[in-house]
């Protein structure tokens, strides 16, 4: 089945994704880790990309539909996870446009529930990896020698945008141009809610429990 997972900045999505990957060997479609790739190599893209996701603003429109668009060319098959795609009505009416063109479908959007506060502790506290991606956290999933990835030896680093004056931007984009998804997908009929707040492993339970 494919899947859209949504919900707000720091919802648990990637930490979910990176979950499904390896127990489901789903494909991970992540718009934001295509942007962050593209921005440190310097392609043309992540010039454009840039100064949008380091303010914490919504890319516009046309930019990431462009860019999905390129990677459905290199769907072979396998169930995929979007994530932090769609993030806007029009995004979402251009996947389906995208999918019926291709015979494909969305089986379940699946949108993350937490509360702001623990958003905010846990973007804040969070940490990735320069050179995997790993995704570490200060308090809940500290790494094992202070800024080195467990995974590979990267240098562990907090994103620009997990700075607490562009957390603020990032809400409030979520709350005017995402939120509004939740009402789009349920009128589709495709919409499931899963708490996301409790140990990682129990939010994966509730959440594979959806799209069993
Ligand atoms: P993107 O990377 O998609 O950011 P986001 O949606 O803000 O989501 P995050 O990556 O911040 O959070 P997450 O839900 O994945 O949480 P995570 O699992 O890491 O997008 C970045 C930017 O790119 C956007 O701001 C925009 O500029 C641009 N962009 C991307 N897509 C776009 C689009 N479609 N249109 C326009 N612009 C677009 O977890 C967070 C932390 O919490 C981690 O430290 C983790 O360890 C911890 N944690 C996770 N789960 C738990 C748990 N259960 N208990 C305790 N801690 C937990």
């Amino acid at each position: 089945m494919n899947i859209v997972l949504f919900g707000p900045p720091g919802a648990g999505k990637g930490t979910q994704s990176a979950l499904l990957v390896d127990r489901k060997q789903m494909k991970h479609i992540s718009t934001g880790d295509l942007f962050r790739e593209a921005m440190k190599n310097q392609t043309p893209l992540g010039v454009k990309a840039k100064s949008f996701v380091d303010a914490g603003k919504l890319v516009p429109d046309e930019i990431v539909i462009g860019m999905v668009a390129e990677v459905f060319k290199n769907l072979k098959g396998q169930s995929f996870i979007l994530d932090g795609f769609p993030r806007t009505v029009p995004q979402a009416d251009e996947l389906e446009k995208m999918m019926s063109g291709m015979n494909l479908n969305i089986g379940k959007a699946v949108f993350l529930e937490v509360p702001r506060e623990t958003l905010m502790r846990r973007l804040t506290g969070r940490r990735v990896c320069n050179s995997c991606g790993a995704v570490y956290h200060v308090d809940s999933k500290p790494t094992r020698q202070e800024g080195i990835c467990d995974v590979c030896g990267g240098q562990v680093v907090q994103r620009k945008d997990d700075h607490q004056d562009v957390i603020g931007t990032r809400l409030e984009a979520y709350d005017k141009s995402t939120s509004p998804l939740k009402q789009y997908f349920a009128s589709k009929g495709l919409l499931s809610e899963v708490n996301g707040l409790g140990a990682t492993e129990e939010v994966y339970g509730r959440l594979a429990s959806q799209i069993a």
